[in-house]
């Protein structure tokens, strides 16, 4: 019996899996996928070299570090990190090709127009979980003082009078909050962002922004305050362990069975997720850097399920937990808050024998016995919720569209294996 996914991950191969196994053992959560990508972004600002540490290669860093590389940094794994010198970045243009790859090509506007003052995108690419649009950016660069065109899919701005200013966010969004603390770290001035979003990713930001010689505080809050400064240095940081990847082990081990720890993520970032996998039956320890599920796998419904900004339930970890509700006793109440298309992934597990009714931005879900089907991937979180229901279900399932597990998780069927799950790489042959 395969008890090690044997072959590597690619983006045209599927995972082909046998449920039913209980899964034990630990997982050693490495750095959050939404701290590095702004971080990266921001090293961008820095005249010195950055070591990002705790980084693995997943497919949104690698394309991250391709549109620094393609504006002329120096970029690396080593270490167990990220070695990123921005130095001798001169481009401020990034084409549609790179932009394309990633959504968060989009934070890459703000760090530019600070150091080069200029700066020229493309509309940025990513997940199909809905509209996407990039307003809340453009409006609040332009309160810095940016002047920002969009011309034929391409963002056009023009940074020479950027200085610090009053911006009032209708809503928090976590990546323009993200470039406008970017834009005016080093804008002349003070700043005053009000509506920000308060995920951990941004006090993380806000910390490496400061460890560069920064002057940023208020993170957590509703209100952030910049000073600018003329430059930021290079500095080391180890940023916030990835509690979305956290959740979606602890979720396969309370569907599963069995007892799962995860290490190295902050417990408090995960508490509305260890709430709802209370209510649904799972034992639940929580330590400083880690917490560990365990339980028999015969949960019920967690009740209502409802997303919203940080404190609330993480709308990355609503997929998953949809997957986890299909095979709970009971009727669960999903309603999904951030993003509308965040349900595509609830045609699939109906494929596996789920029973979700889908109305808008709610969805019910009975719980059933899921069995094994061919299913595919749509956008990173579905899958993952994918793999999670076929882990749990009877009879053997394949699941395709790997390229978009592999944007945020990083050898996901090897860490699976280990805990004892029955999942393999099967790649194409070409
Ligand atoms: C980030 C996360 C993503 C997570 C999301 C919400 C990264 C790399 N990605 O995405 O995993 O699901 O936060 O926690 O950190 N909006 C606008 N106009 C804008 C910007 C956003 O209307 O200019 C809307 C979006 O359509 C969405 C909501 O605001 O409905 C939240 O988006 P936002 O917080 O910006 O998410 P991202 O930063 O894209």
């Amino acid at each position: 019996m395969k008890n090690r996914a044997d072959c590597r991950e690619t983006d045209d191969g599927s995972y082909v899996i046998t449920g039913g196994r209980p899964l034990y053992g630990e997982v050693e959560i490495m750095s959050a996928k939404n701290s590095l990508l702004p971080l990266i972004a921001c090293s961008v600002m820095t005249e010195g070299e950055v070591f990002l540490s705790r980084c693995e290669p997943t497919s949104d860093a690698e394309n991250m570090l391709g549109i620094l590389r393609s504006l002329g940094g120096i970029c690396r794994f080593e270490n167990g990190g990220i070695y990123i010198d921005g130095r001798p970045i001169s481009g401020c243009e990034v084409g549609c090709g790179p932009a394309g790859k990633l959504r968060s090509s989009v934070f890459i506007l703000g760090p530019l127009i600070a150091r080069l003052r200029r700066a020229e995108i493309c509309y940025p690419g990513g997940c199909e979980i809905g509209p996407r649009p990039i307003d809340l950016h453009i409006s609040g660069l332009r309160a810095l003082g940016a002047d920002v065109r969009e011309d034929g899919g391409r963002v056009l701005c023009d940074g020479r009078n950027l200085r610090g200013g009053r911006v009032e966010l209708p809503f928090p969004s976590v990546g323009a909050t993200e470039n406008l603390m970017m834009a005016a770290a080093r804008a002349p001035g003070h700043t005053v962002i009000l509506g920000a979003a308060a995920e951990p990713e941004i006090a993380d930001l806000q910390n490496f922004i400061n460890a560069c010689g920064g002057k940023v505080r208020g993170a957590g809050s509703r209100r952030i305050e910049v000073d600018g400064v003329s430059s930021l240095h290079g500095a080391s940081f180890d940023p916030s362990g990835d509690r979305i990847a956290a959740g979606t082990y602890l979720i396969a081990g309370a569907m599963c069975g069995g007892e799962v720890t995860v290490r190295g993520v902050d417990s408090s970032h995960l508490c509305r997720l260890t709430e709802k996998l209370r209510a649904a039956g799972a034992r639940v320890t929580e330590r400083t850097d880690g917490v560990t599920v365990s339980g028999d796998g015969e949960l019920h419904s967690p009740g209502k399920v409802e997303t919203g900004p940080y404190p609330g339930f993480p709308t990355d970890l609503q997929s998953p937990v949809t997957a986890l509700c299909a095979c709970a006793k009971g009727t669960s109440y999903i309603i999904e808050n951030l993003f509308e298309n965040r349900f595509r992934a609830a045609q699939q597990l109906i494929k596996m024998g789920a029973d979700i009714t889908v109305c808008g931005r709610a969805a019910t879900v009975r719980g059933r016995r899921l069995y094994g089907a061919d299913v595919k991937a749509e956008d990173l979180r579905g899958g993952a919720a994918l793999v999670l229901a076929a882990l749990e279900a009877e009879g053997r399932s394949v699941v395709s569209g790997l390229s978009h597990i592999r944007r945020g998780y990083y050898d996901f069927a090897g860490r699976l294996a280990s805990l004892g799950a029955d999942i393999t790489v099967c790649n194409k042959i070409t």
